[in-house]
């Protein structure tokens, strides 16, 4: 079968990042998928070449995004450019050309979903955003499929990866707040504006997604109350591990008597505690169904080879729901039958 054709948008730290992985895994990809993921053009202004791994399987690069969103020949157009504009303006022009979109803006989502769903449900095209939050976790496949039998109670948990670092280092090290927030840019981990990292406006825009997952309400990103750590300093932290207790950044989205109570702000956890215990770039998130009771979703919040492994989740599920056969939508095994190995267990 011919390989879907995509269009990327950004080659930065995640662009870079899913077509080093497209690369790499390949050949498992496009057994999973059903068929090859051909990238078949690239828009970016800034990238290092030297950093992706790939790069000369692209069919054609230029810093034209919306050349790529009205290319006739890609199916699935990938908006990795962050931001709210003009990341905005491609997605839908990319829906209005009939091409379904994956996406990792979470931003893009918790302010413009409610519109960017609805042009897609009328044009009849996927819209992808599983590396929205949480970097390489798969939590919104969690609260889409694993736990569709539940009645959500709450969600809670750690999901800026460049805070949570910023908390740890200053606690085990004792380094100061703007050294370690240098180094988490400096490692692909921040925003374009760690602004939205520190002050709590990335953790807002990812609970907005969760709770509406979760409880089945629009995204509703300016009704989030929203702390960040900026004014957390080495003392509190000290102060804190003195008493037994962490200080972590929380989402937190639960249903309360007078609705859906969404808030992002630093949290006092005692030590034993299992999100006081996690540490780095790393997030977690617990989620308590009235079924399944509490579960955990653990793994790198933020980062290159992360977060593309979730964009690349995305573009599997696409590309799989373009098949015309039934059975492949929900798939029996993670591999094509006919493309499984011959490796003796
Ligand atoms: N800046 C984000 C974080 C990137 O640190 O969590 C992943 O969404």
């Amino acid at each position: 079968m011919e390989p879907v054709k995509i269009g990327l948008l950004g080659l930065g730290t995640v662009g870079g990042g899913t077509v080093t992985v497209l690369t790499r895994n390949a050949r498992e990809i496009a057994r999973r998928a059903g068929r090859g993921i051909e990238i078949a053009r690239a828009a970016a202004r800034d990238y290092r070449p030297e950093q992706i791994e790939g790069l000369d399987q692209i069919g054609h690069i230029s810093d034209d995004a919306f050349a790529v969103v009205d290319d006739p020949t890609v199916q699935i157009v990938v908006e990795l450019i962050g931001g709210y504009s003009p990341a905005f303006e491609l997605v839908m022009r990319a829906i209005d050309n009939g091409k379904h979109v994956v996406t990792a803006n979470k931003a893009l989502i918790a302010k413009h979903g409610n519109e960017i769903f609805a042009a897609a449900r009328a044009k009849g095209v996927m819209i992808g955003f599983e590396a929205a939050v949480a970097g390489g976790i798969p939590i919104i496949k969690a609260l889409r499929e694993g736990l569709a039998a539940n009645h959500i109670e709450w969600i809670a948990g750690i999901i800026n990866g460049t805070g949570n670092f910023i908390l740890t280092e200053m606690r085990d090290k004792g380094r100061p707040f703007t050294d370690v927030l240098n180094e988490a840019q400096a490692l692909g981990y921040a925003e374009a504006d760690p602004t939205f990292d520190v002050e709590g406006i990335d953790a807002a825009h990812k609970l907005t997604i969760l709770g509406s997952l979760a409880f089945g309400i629009p995204l509703q990103f300016e009704r989030c109350f929203m702390e960040g750590i900026s004014r957390i300093d080495a003392q509190d932290v000290a102060n804190a591990a003195e008493l037994g207790y962490r200080i972590k950044h929380l989402g937190i989205a639960r249903r309360s008597a007078n609705g859906i109570e969404l808030r992002v702000h630093p949290t006092l956890i005692p030590e034993r505690r299992l999100l006081a215990n996690v540490d780095g770039v790393m997030n977690a998130v617990l989620v308590k169904g009235d079924a399944v009771g509490p579960t955990l979703y653990y793994g790198a919040g933020a980062g290159a080879l992360p977060t593309a492994s979730a964009v690349i989740a995305d573009l599997v599920d696409v590309t799989r729901a373009l098949t015309t056969d039934p059975s492949n939508r929900v798939p029996h095994l993670a591999f094509q039958p006919d493309e499984l190995a011959d490796t003796p267990v």
